[in-house]
């Protein structure tokens, strides 16, 4: 019977075989221990030489890291491990030798592992972060779907920008010039029209020279867009989604989120409502901490944004920044024109900003007044324009970024390690 490592407990005291890996071995002369992985999970396999014909033993003492076998034996109970079952090894096949892996059990540096990322990615701590990456996708569509909103999917080659100008990919088509996507937005817009409650989830591009911990030049978007919601309606969708998220993560990745060490009472408090300050507040706060030289007018930076998460123990929105800092479709406040109907979700524990969003200018005269004021102009933009002239109505949206979210609930330090190839300032390998 051919089962996975996941299967196993279905199977205790039952004769399996499994396909798999060897990532770790220890033996000595009586006994291996071999440390067996599957994609689907982690078991070690025991090999007792008296139990075993002698070409078995000398096979396992010998299999080099990495390579490919099956193995078959009886699973049985291992209270000792975080997985909970192990298999007593009667037989091993080897598929493949691998020759000298260069990732061994020792510690390798940054820049090392970044260079091997396709290989990088077999090791259980990369395994647990793109299963829980994997979760968070599931339970997004999950949510969306219960919440009646349709999967919408837009362009990756546009000759729109929805986030201004500076961070655009260029690239030909045909004749003409286009751009990789930075946001599907607009499109959803488009769509929300069609199909009331929307939303995507894909990639988007940003030619952004910033070296951080937070940022990546490709990166994977959930854009939400929703007709007849206003901004406050919004807000609660984002915390009722971002709190299914941090749940489902809880629920379904028991192991990984072991593996990874992470704190779990940090994650376990985080419930839906999330608090709320404004951008005013928040300038008030920062000036508090010690932030002096802060303007009101001026945008957050990552120091900013860490200092405001520290004082609360959930994601916090801050609400209502200056027009002047933000996206030319945003709503200003009716209350005030000088700032916008939008929200930012800053993750607690330094993470950062997670969700964008805002409510949309849904009038088309003050819309053509922001087209003039940012240059947008011709056939890229018209079409945009032509929402706000047929059958107009109140709508928002927002867009969460799937990397920062997994470094969040994972609890690793930078983003290149929540993508299984990312895409940095000065790397396109592997
Ligand atoms: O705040 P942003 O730029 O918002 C938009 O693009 C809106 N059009 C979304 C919308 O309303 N439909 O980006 C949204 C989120 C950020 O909060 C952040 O989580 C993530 O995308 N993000 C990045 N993640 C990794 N690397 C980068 N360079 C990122 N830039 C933005
Ligand atoms: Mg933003």
């Amino acid at each position: 019977m051919k089962i996975t490592i996941a299967q196993a407990p279905q199977y205790v005291e039952k004769e399996v075989t499994i396909g798999a890996w060897l990532s770790n071995k220890r033996s000595s002369g009586k006994i291996a221990f071999l440390q067996l992985r599957d994609g689907t999970g982690f078991m070690q396999g025991v090999v007792v030489k008296s139990d075993v014909p002698e070409d078995v033993f000398s096979t396992s003492k010998n299999i080099t890291q990495e390579s490919s076998l099956y193995v078959t034996g009886k699973i049985v109970e291992d209270t000792r491990s975080d997985f909970g079952y192990e298999m007593q090894v009667s037989n091993v096949e080897l598929i493949h030798e691998a020759n000298d892996y260069p990732i061994t059990p020792k510690e390798h540096g940054t820049e090392f592992l970044m260079d091997h990322r396709h290989l990088w990615l077999r090791s259980k701590k990369q395994h647990a972060v793109m299963k829980i990456r994997n979760e968070i996708i599931r339970s997004t569509y999950e949510y969306f779907n219960e919440e009646g909103f349709v999967k919408v999917d837009p362009p990756i080659l546009t000759g729109s920008s929805a986030e201004g100008t500076t961070e655009l990919f260029h690239t030909k088509y045909f004749d003409e010039e286009a751009y990789l996507s930075q946001s599907g937005q607009l499109y959803m817009e488009a769509a929300a029209m069609a199909l009331g409650k929307v939303f995507s989830f894909g990639p988007t591009f940003r030619a952004e020279k910033s070296k951080t911990r937070r940022h990546l030049i490709e990166f994977w978007m959930i854009e939400p867009e929703m007709a007849f919601v206003e901004h406050e309606d919004s807000l609660k969708i984002q915390e009722n989604y971002v709190s299914h998220i941090v749940q489902s993560v809880l629920t379904n990745c028991k192991l990984e989120l072991s593996v990874l060490e992470r704190d779990l009472s940090k994650l376990e408090k985080i419930k839906a409502p999330f608090p709320r300050i404004s951008y005013d507040e928040a300038i008030d706060m920062l000036k508090e901490k010690g932030f002096d030289d802060i303007e009101w007018g001026e945008d957050f930076g990552a120091p900013h944004e860490t200092a405001i998460a520290e004082s609360y123990d959930m994601p916090v929105f801050i609400t209502n920044y200056p027009k002047d800092i933000k996206a030319f479709y945003m709503k200003p406040d009716p209350n005030r024109s000088d700032v916008v109907l939008c929200a930012d979700l800053i993750a607690p524990e330094g993470y950062g900003e997670i969700i964008g969003g805002s409510q949309r200018i849904d009038d088309l005269e003050l819309m053509e007044q922001r087209y003039e004021e940012h240059g947008l102009t011709g056939p890229a933009y018209q079409w945009y324009l032509e929402l706000r002239k047929y059958g107009s109505v109140p709508h928002s949206g927002f867009g969460l970024g799937l990397e920062r979210t997994v470094a969040w609930l994972s609890g690793v330090e930078h983003v290149r390690e929540t993508i299984p190839f990312p895409r940095l300032l000065n790397r396109l390998y592997p």
